[in-house]
């Protein structure tokens, strides 16, 4: 063992707190990766050691087990991410639901810093303007389990690295109005359709009502193949029939549900929920 490297009983028992907590399988040689994430926890819980910090969390200590989640997750994002999902969306899937009599609800499941959720927001206005008909409005909720990237959600405000992924400048000048200290912040009629919300992906989805069309992307890569399971049947019970599903470019249902089928596209593909036989 390195001096780097964290004794196997602690690791593994950091490990097991992890996947239990919020679904992320570190696997066996992250030993690394934990220290340098927990190292900024540890200073910040005032604990002189990695190893003190992992001991609190499995004491219980809530907010090192808090501080812990926030350090291990992965945020990374960007805006219109992957693009065909957008194009996807605007194309072939709001078409589908352009005659709904209530407004098309659209969940943003593992929002990150709010990225994809406003995306969303501007294609649904792209399509809007471009003369196309949408009966009604859409409402679109982001959850992540994250406080932190939560927070950067409802602020809505992105500095100039942030806007440089992904947005082309049609879309920033048309969404977005300067805020100052280089920053930019999302206008208003493209946050009026979003809402954002705490939400493990490990608990219960019953209190967040039906959605037409769900993007959880990026994010269950991170989870075993039980775990990914569970949380595809709960999107299933939470969608319309018909409703949508876009994954991650990396990500699929293969072997791990029954209750979508895949619409394949040029290019990209997106999954509906199978109708249920009489
Ligand atoms: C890589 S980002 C993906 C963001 C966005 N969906 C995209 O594709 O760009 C993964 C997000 O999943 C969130 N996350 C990780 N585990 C989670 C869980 N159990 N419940 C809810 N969100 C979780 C993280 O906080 C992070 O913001």
């Amino acid at each position: 063992m390195t001096e780097h490297e964290l004794d196997f009983k602690r690791y593994s028992a950091f490990a097991k707190f992890l996947e239990d907590t919020c679904g992320i399988v570190l696997g066996d040689s992250r030993q690394y990766l934990v220290r340098s994430r927990l190292s900024p926890v540890a200073r910040q819980l005032s604990l002189d050691s990695v190893e003190a910090c992992i001991d609190s969390i499995l004491a219980g200590n809530r907010q090192s087990r808090d501080l812990a989640v926030e350090a291990m997750t992965t945020n990374e994002t960007l805006w219109f991410r992957d693009q065909y999902p957008f194009v996807l969306l605007e194309k072939e899937v709001l078409p589908q639901f352009a005659n709904k009599a209530g407004p098309i609800r659209i969940w943003s499941a593992a929002c990150s810093s709010g990225q994809e959720a406003y995306s969303i927001a501007m294609t649904i206005l792209n399509y809007k303007k471009s003369g196309k008909q949408l009966r009604n409005n859409a409402d679109i909720l982001g959850t992540d389990i994250s406080k932190e990237m939560l927070e950067r959600c409802r602020l809505a405000e992105y500095d100039h690295l942030v806007m440089a992924r992904g947005l082309d400048a049609k879309l920033k000048a048309e969404y977005f109005e300067p805020s100052g200290n280089d920053k930019y912040k999302v206008k208003s009629n493209v946050t009026a359709m979003t809402q954002f919300k705490q939400l493990n992906l490990l608990s219960s989805y019953q209190s967040l009502g039906r959605f037409d069309i769900i993007f959880c992307r990026n994010v269950l890569i991170y989870f075993s193949p039980e775990v990914k399971k569970q949380i595809l049947q709960k999107f299933a019970a939470c969608l319309q029939e018909g409703g949508i599903l876009f994954l991650g470019a990396s990500e699929s249902i293969t072997n791990l549900s029954e209750e979508f089928s895949m619409v394949r596209c040029h290019p990209g593909l997106y999954y509906r929920k199978t109708s249920k036989k009489p």
